[in-house]
């Protein structure tokens, strides 16, 4: 037997203890990767173990665990009593402004994902695929050549006036460089359009476009700016307001000096793109700082309570992107769903959960739930009739190629006060 690494159970056959431990597991090549899933109905005990497995028992071994926490429970995310008892500070996300941000274009996130000096053949999603993916969820649409091309150029723009400047590109400056290149110029460059007219030299040079697109169609690309310019503009004043149009504040910087990193999203409502711009850009940034410090080899763990807005839409196609650099990155994600039925046949969410190297299968209450869970893992069929009767606190722990765990999760008495979710239900405190 194998002794290495953190414990979660017991094997309901047999009583043998049961290790949980994604870095260790690797390091044994009993797994290729190192993400992990938890899916069971509501209440099934699967944010329990998060947050021990995933988190409290981590920071044993020096692990840094950051948490996008979604569920309000006693009027903040249900990790604050966690952050409380491990004396972090809790960062709070607020709709609208009020609470912290964290810039889409930071400059730790890089254009294309590439850093120097960093990971070889580490490439997270940057700036640029993450702002593309941002506006194609917000337009509904692909967007069409040349308005990637715009927007390219529009954000290499903005980030090198910041840089010069020496302070931080905003989403706000892409948009009104889309929409109104240099203030004037272009409203100047539209009338020698409209006549029909060759654009002077200093017109040119001021617009910018020229030596990128060319004589032959820099002047259309006044026009290739305008839909996705709108969209970032109704983004910033609406959507994403406060969330990540603003530069990062000093708490999302202060956040990481700690073992424990608690990103509190419980106050964003779960309609509109603010919650899932918000993980994804998180992720994304969380990445590229690992990617950019190929010396510093810490073991970090992500942890995503509802999976579904990490994994929808675009954002989720760019999200299960940096989830596959995780060995590279020494990133172990750890995310909670619900039923496959939620999610579409070809949603990057079911990828999510189809690629995790380990999945925590908790109670489903219905057939035909429990049915597709052991399609989704090739499990037997009559497995099914196992994780319908499962009570809380057991699961099935599946890893390729192994058959399936039994457990009873086991917790201690300070983790099970620090996960206990139902005292809003019972009226306790
Ligand atoms: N190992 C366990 N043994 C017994 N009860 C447990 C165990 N783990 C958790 N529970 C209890 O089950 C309840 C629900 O747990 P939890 O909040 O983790 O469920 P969940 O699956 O995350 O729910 P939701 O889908 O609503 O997020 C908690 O109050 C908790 O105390
Ligand atoms: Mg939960």
């Amino acid at each position: 037997m194998q002794h290495g690494g953190l414990l979660a159970g017991r094997n309901l056959m047999g009583q043998a203890a049961v290790r949980l431990d994604p870095f260790e597991l690797y390091r044994e090549r009993v797994i290729d990767g190192v993400n992990v899933c938890a899916i069971g109905d509501i209440g099934s005990s699967k944010s329990s173990i998060l947050k021990t497995s995933g988190l409290y028992r981590q920071l044993i071994l020096n692990r840094q665990i950051v948490a996008f926490d979604k569920k309000r429970q006693g009027g903040r995310g249900e990790y604050g009593v966690i952050a409380d008892e491990l004396g972090v500070p809790s960062v709070t996300f607020r709709a609208g402004g009020g609470g912290a941000s964290l810039n889409l274009l930071d400059p730790a996130i890089s254009t294309d994902g590439r850093h120097t000096g960093g990971v070889p053949g580490v490439v997270p999603a940057g700036q640029e695929l993450l702002l593309l993916a941002v506006l194609r969820d917000a337009m509904e649409r692909p967007l069409s050549q040349p308005e990637k091309a715009a927007v390219r150029l529009a954000l290499s723009t903005v980030n090198a006036r910041a840089a010069a400047a020496g302070t931080e590109p905003l989403l706000v400056d892409v948009a009104g460089q889309l929409l109104d290149g240099v203030s004037g110029k272009s409203e100047q460059a539209l009338d020698y359009v409209r006549r029909g007219e060759d654009l002077p030299e200093s017109v040119r040079a001021d617009l910018g476009d020229f030596t990128y697109f060319g004589k032959r169609w820099a002047h259309r690309s006044l026009e290739w700016g305008v839909a996705p310019g709108l969209a970032i503009l109704e983004l910033v004043d609406g959507a994403l307001r406060g969330l990540v149009d603003q530069p990062t504040s000093p708490e999302v910087h202060e956040a990481l000096n700690h073992p424990f990193v608690h990103f509190d999203l419980s106050a964003l409502p779960e309609q509109g793109p603010g919650l899932r711009v918000v993980m994804t850009t998180a992720q994304t940034w969380l990445a590229n700082r690992l990617a950019a410090r190929a010396a510093d080899r810490k073991q970090t763990i992500a942890i995503f309570e509802e999976g579904w807005f990490l994994g929808e839409g675009s954002t989720g196609v760019v999200a299960r992107g940096n989830m596959k650099l995780s060995r590279g990155l020494g990133l172990s994600t750890w995310s909670a769903f619900h039923h496959l039925s939620d999610h579409a046949r070809d949603s990057p969410s079911r990828a999510l959960m189809q690629e995790s190297d380990i999945a925590l299968l908790y109670r489903q209450g219905r057939d035909d739930d429990a049915r597709e869970v052991c399609q989704m893992y090739h499990l037997p069929p009559e497995t099914k009739d196992v994780l319908t009767q499962l009570h809380r606190g057991q699961c099935l722990v599946w890893m390729k190629g192994r058959d399936p765990i039994l457990m009873q999760h086991v917790r201690s008495r300070i983790e099970a006060d620090l996960t206990n979710t139902d005292n809003v239900l019972e009226g306790t405190t």
